[in-house]
């Protein structure tokens, strides 16, 4: 199509209501279409439409409207559809679009099928989610669809440039245009549109009924008044989309039922705990969609959320800081919390988006989870048996540690799972942690290549075996210590190298005993976890980007408080120090089970070194931006023995080299490391992240030394691990700002 054509030579409306007349006027305005006819049965409309200047024509009959028309839009009441389908009929030209707004997309479908005994290629559904308390053509306002859903519903024989012609026009007035099938289409709606509908009329009769004066109302205040706007929509057209969306309503209904029961008796047996759970599960999914409000409203995932750094060369760091919670520890407090008998409190729980999927995950389960508040969280443990099959597959986000530590609890669960991800956890390995649990005889199906979704099946009795790990992981001892919770017999690990030990030790601290023996630990199933307390310490990966910066950036003198000093977390100071960090080790104290410093971290000449393969598990998420420390310190840093960075959040590795590339610093790649020579120039550039969140935080660190602005996409998932990252780097001289909404 030459550029400036209208998309649509002729369109037709056919009713001129609130939305016929809004739409009527957007496309006149936006000049999306040669002519915009309209045509209502109702004279007095069809004259303020044109008074108004909503239409460039009345059409005095349908057939004048339809005839020679490439768009036909329907914007008749639902039950009127099929009567005004078999009028327009004879006149519709065979090529031309045929769609409507209407609420109820089966029904539609019906119809259409009904009168032209086919649903034609030309047929496209559609439903715009937008409207006003006021009605009719005089209400028309050409701006109503603008930052609003449009949902459009083709059936798959649908001719694909008719449909890509339609959604031009809907964005051409201002909507965001999703596609989706009949089915879900009405389903989606029956839940979040049509039943808050019906439950505001009942309720609001129910109350006039039972006072006759209506007095009562005189009393209710502004959350009775938000509950029950919506009972003041129109009537007719309501009684319509019930009628209409019948099966899907109804199911919904029964659904609801069955919950509002379940609180009855709640209350009527003085059940708080169900109570809690409830409203806890349902205030977390409130201020999720408060959240996703803002965003994409029927879309789950977080891939719509674009962030960008920019970041300005040179600065130095200085202040006082306390990093966000470990994110491991926060992770596995929630897990053995939800597992325990009685109530465990969490001190510093990391409130970002991973611990986050958990936490959301075991209240998919049934358990009552209240908080986070700054950090503080109560878990109302449900015992080794007591977690409910969730309602849906559970979505974990971009959370590796989530999934594999999860597949080894779900694994012994008595009811069937399924575990999702977003793209980065969708492609990475989970063959490790299911081999080993089938060989204690788990069922799980993965996706081709051992990726996720991972289905599991319930009710499998678990043997204890002997596992020697082929590659040195937390996350599979973990998975694997937990299902050996479940296991008949003793489950034990060995590791090639030692990892992370924040499993043992906190199972220990749940009274749960862990063998150790050298690099083996081992549980014995069928005991039980005891409530506790914890204190989750500063992430020492999320400190790592503070140690670099000080270390790299003249003139830097920064204190990092309360950090996690597990020994088996420390290859980053250990590999700094050697590299000639300053990094002092202050107020040494063991918290939970768990050694805590604070860190006073102070510039240095950095020199490039061979770093020992046994640091490798210690830092291993602190690689990307040990890579910046190497790169600006004087000689050769060589990495060997890192092949497990190729398959994190993304490949480490190289995109790290990619970066470093971009900004102007040449290194050399192994199969299972990098070599940098220190020293050369970091220039300004553009990054790209990979949705990594820390190759995001390791640049804007890179920003310190370098000589011109760096641009950092896609780094939404900082989020994952570091909430807060932008302000305290800023707050401590990093020179950052971000573009884009970060949840
Ligand atoms: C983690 C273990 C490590 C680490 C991850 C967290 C854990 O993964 O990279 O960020 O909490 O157990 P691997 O076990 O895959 O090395």
């Amino acid at each position: 199509m030459a550029q400036g054509e209208p998309l649509f030579a002729r369109v037709a409306i056919i009713g001129l209501g609130l939305i016929g007349g809004s739409m009527a006027a957007a496309i006149r305005q936006n000049r999306l279409a040669g002519e915009v006819v309209g045509y209502d049965q109702r004279a007095d409309e069809l004259a303020v439409g044109v008074a108004n200047g909503v239409i460039d024509a009345a059409a005095p009959s349908l057939e004048q409207a339809v005839t020679g028309s490439d768009l036909v839009v329907l914007a008749v009441p639902v039950r009127a559809m099929r009567t005004v389908l078999a009028e327009i009929r004879p006149y519709l030209d065979a090529k031309a679009v045929l769609t409507d707004v209407g609420s109820t997309k089966t029904s539609f479908v019906q119809d259409v099928e009904a009168v032209f005994g086919e649903l034609s290629p030309h047929v496209i559904p559609g439903h715009p989610i937008a409207g006003s308390e006021k009605s009719g053509v005089a209400a028309a306002n050409p701006e109503l669809f603008v930052n609003h859903k449009v949902i459009l519903t083709p059936a798959d024989n649908a001719d694909g440039r008719d449909v890509e012609r339609l959604k031009g026009l809907w964005e051409g007035c201002g909507a965001t245009v999703l596609t989706m099938s009949v089915a879900y289409h009405d389903e989606v709606l029956a839940a979040t549109s049509h039943l808050p509908h019906l439950i505001a009329f009942s309720l609001v009769d129910t109350l006039a009924g039972e006072d006759e004066n209506m007095d009562i109302f005189r009393y209710a205040a502004g959350g009775f008044r938000d509950f029950t706007r919506i009972a003041a929509s129109d009537p007719v057209m309501w009684h319509d989309i019930f009628l209409s969306n019948r099966e899907a309503v109804l199911r919904v209904i029964d659904h609801f039922t069955k919950d509002l029961d379940q609180l009855r008796s709640a209350i009527a047996e003085g059940d708080g705990a169900t109570l809690l759970r409830v409203f806890s599960r349902a205030k977390a999914a409130r201020e999720h969609f408060s959240k996703m409000l803002s965003g994409q409203a029927y879309v789950t995932n977080n891939s719509n959320k674009q962030v960008t750094f920019h970041l300005q060369p040179g600065g130095s760091v200085r202040g006082d800081i306390r990093v966000p919670g470990d994110k491991s520890m926060s992770h596995r407090s929630i897990m053995l919390g939800a597992l325990a008998e009685g109530i465990t409190e969490v001190k510093g729980f990391l409130e970002g988006e991973d611990s986050l999927a958990t936490l959301q995950a075991f209240r998919d389960m049934g358990v009552t989870i209240e908080g986070p508040e700054n950090g503080f969280v109560r878990i109302h443990g449900v015992g080794m048996h007591g977690l409910q099959a969730p309602r849906g597959p559970l979505y974990l986000g971009n959370s590796g540690t989530a999934m594999r530590l999860f597949t080894g609890l779900l694994a012994a669960q008595p009811f069937d799972s399924e575990l999702t991800g977003d793209t980065s956890l969708s492609k990475r390995p989970m063959g490790r942690v299911a081999d080993p649990l089938r060989a204690m005889g788990a069922v799980i199906d993965t996706a081709e290549g051992g990726r996720p979704p991972l289905k599991i099946r319930g009710g499998q009795p678990l043997a204890g075996i002997h596992y020697e790990m082929p590659v040195a992981s937390a996350q599979v001892k973990s998975c694997l210590l937990l299902a050996g919770l479940y296991a008949d017999g003793v489950t034990s690990v060995t590791e090639p190298a030692p990892t992370r030990d924040h499993t043992e030790r906190m199972l220990e601290g749940f009274g749960y005993h862990v063998h150790r023996d050298g690099a083996t630990a081992s549980v014995t199933g069928g005991g039980k976890l005891t409530a506790c307390a914890i204190d989750v310490p500063a992430d020492i990966s999320s400190a790592a980007f503070f140690l670099v910066a000080a270390s790299i950036a003249e003139g830097s003198d920064l204190t990092l408080r309360h950090v996690g000093m597990n020994p088996t977390r420390v290859g980053v100071i250990n590999i700094l120090r050697r590299m000639g960090a300053d990094i002092e080790v202050l107020e040494e104290r063991e918290i939970g089970g768990e050694p805590v410093a604070d860190l006073r971290v102070r510039s240095a000449h950095l020199k490039g070194i061979d770093i020992p393969e046994d640091q490798v598990p210690l830092a291993i998420d602190e690689f990307p931006v040990l890579f910046i420390a190497a790169a600006c310190a004087e000689g050769r840093t060589i990495l060997r023995g890192a092949e497990e960075l190729r398959v994190k959040e993304s490949d480490r590795i190289q995109v790290m080299a990619d970066g470093l590339a971009a900004l102007g610093v040449e290194t050399t790649v192994t199969p299972d490391g990098i070599i940098i020579d220190g020293g050369q120039e970091i220039g300004g550039g553009t990054i790209e992240s990979h949705e990594d969140h820390r190759i995001s935080m390791s640049f804007a660190v890179a920003s310190l030394r370098a000589s011109g602005p760096i641009r950092i996409n896609d780094c939404a998932n900082v989020a994952t691990s570091f909430p807060g990252f932008v302000e305290l780097a800023k707050q401590t001289g990093i020179r950052i700002t971000t573009e884009g909404s970060e949840s």
